[in-house]
């Protein structure tokens, strides 16, 4: 069975390599997926890169990926919710780059028909996370007007169509050549963070600020932009400084969160909320496809998802 895995942390074309795995056993509360299309992380990037090492230590070789689709082939006597054949969208702790994977049947949902096989793989962690955040973190604490900070990005223009979709007043940031695109997610406003002031634009004015721009780079604005008390998210590291009243909360996954719950409102809003999933690219399944999709990462690629997809879909 076909893998992409990592040999060592480092460069993604000096330890990206295929491998030749074998099939693990199903037991009673797993199931077997062959893959159909995975996605590419910024996530992925920083676990090869060893960025994680200190708390995240891997075991060579590792197979990346913790978002995928694919179809049931087998399931263990105590899944109930899945039978062979369904299409399915599924959320791994590592291992969707490859040909098949053996996953807790509790981390895998079916696929709604209307959500393609490329969108459903690329939804997985930015929808996990939106919905998360959203629901189970804020709840009820989240207000009415709230900024979204890296609103081009995967998890950004959901949390901009999931908070529209609840009539939220929602404020949008992002590069200027990425306005147009934000503001068909249907932002109230949009600023450009590498034009415009930010912070002196929305100043005191969201009672809930959230910066999911890759490596939480607005906190000087977003602060600003908070109202005094209200609340301060941030995908990875929270702001230095915390003078300001708030309430400050890094969202990380949780044992809490049920990933089927989540996938399931996922196939219920996709058409609701229009939750449409900006596909970069899509590529064949190869070693090359995932070390350029890796690559592409790196940089301050193009707005939307980096999807890997076999042809026998
Ligand atoms: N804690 C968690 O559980 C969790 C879950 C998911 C993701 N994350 C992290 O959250 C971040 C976003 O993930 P993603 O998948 O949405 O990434 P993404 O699709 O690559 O989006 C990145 C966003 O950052 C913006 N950005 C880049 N450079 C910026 C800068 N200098 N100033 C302001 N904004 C900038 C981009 O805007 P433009 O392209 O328009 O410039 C884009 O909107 C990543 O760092 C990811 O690792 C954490």
């Amino acid at each position: 069975m076909k893998r992409f895995a990592m040999k060592d942390y480092g460069p993604a074309r000096e330890v990206l390599t295929e491998i030749d795995a074998l099939s693990r056993e199903v037991d009673e509360t797993h199931v077997r997926v062959k893959i159909v299309a995975f996605g590419v992380n910024p996530y992925d990037i920083s676990l090869r890169q060893g960025k994680m090492s200190s708390f995240r230590s891997l075991k060579f070789p590792y197979v990346l990926g913790n978002d995928g689709t694919g179809i049931v082939t087998e399931v263990g006597t105590q899944v109930n919710h899945l039978a062979v054949g369904d299409r399915v969208i599924v959320h791994a702790v590592g291992g969707t780059y490859g040909e098949e994977l053996v996953i807790p049947g509790k981390k895998a949902a079916k696929k709604s028909p209307a959500i393609s096989w490329a969108e459903a793989a690329g939804a997985v962690t930015p929808w996990l996370t939106t919905y998360n955040l959203v629901t189970h973190l804020l709840g009820d604490k989240i207000g009415e007007t709230i900024l979204v900070q890296g609103a081009s990005g995967a998890v950004g223009s959901l949390l901009v169509r999931l908070l529209k979709y609840q009539r939220k007043t929602v404020f949008a940031t992002a590069s200027k050549k990425n306005e147009e695109m934000v503001r068909t997610f249907g932002a109230d406003e949009f600023a450009a963070y590498d034009q415009e002031d930010v912070g002196e634009l929305f100043k005191n004015q969201a009672d809930t600020v959230i910066d999911a721009t890759k490596g939480s780079r607005t906190a000087e604005s977003g602060l600003k932009a908070m109202k005094p008390a209200g609340n301060y998210v941030v995908l990875n590291d929270l702001p230095q400084d915390q003078s300001k009243p708030g309430n400050y909360l890094h969202f990380t996954p949780s044992k809490d969160y049920s990933d089927l719950e989540a996938l399931e409102a996922f196939n219920h809003l996709y058409e609701e909320a229009d939750l449409q999933i900006t596909i970069a690219k899509k590529y064949p399944f190869t070693l090359e496809s995932v070390i350029e999709a890796h690559e592409a990462l790196e940089d301050h690629p193009t707005a939307g998802k980096f999807i890997v997809e076999r042809e026998e879909a």
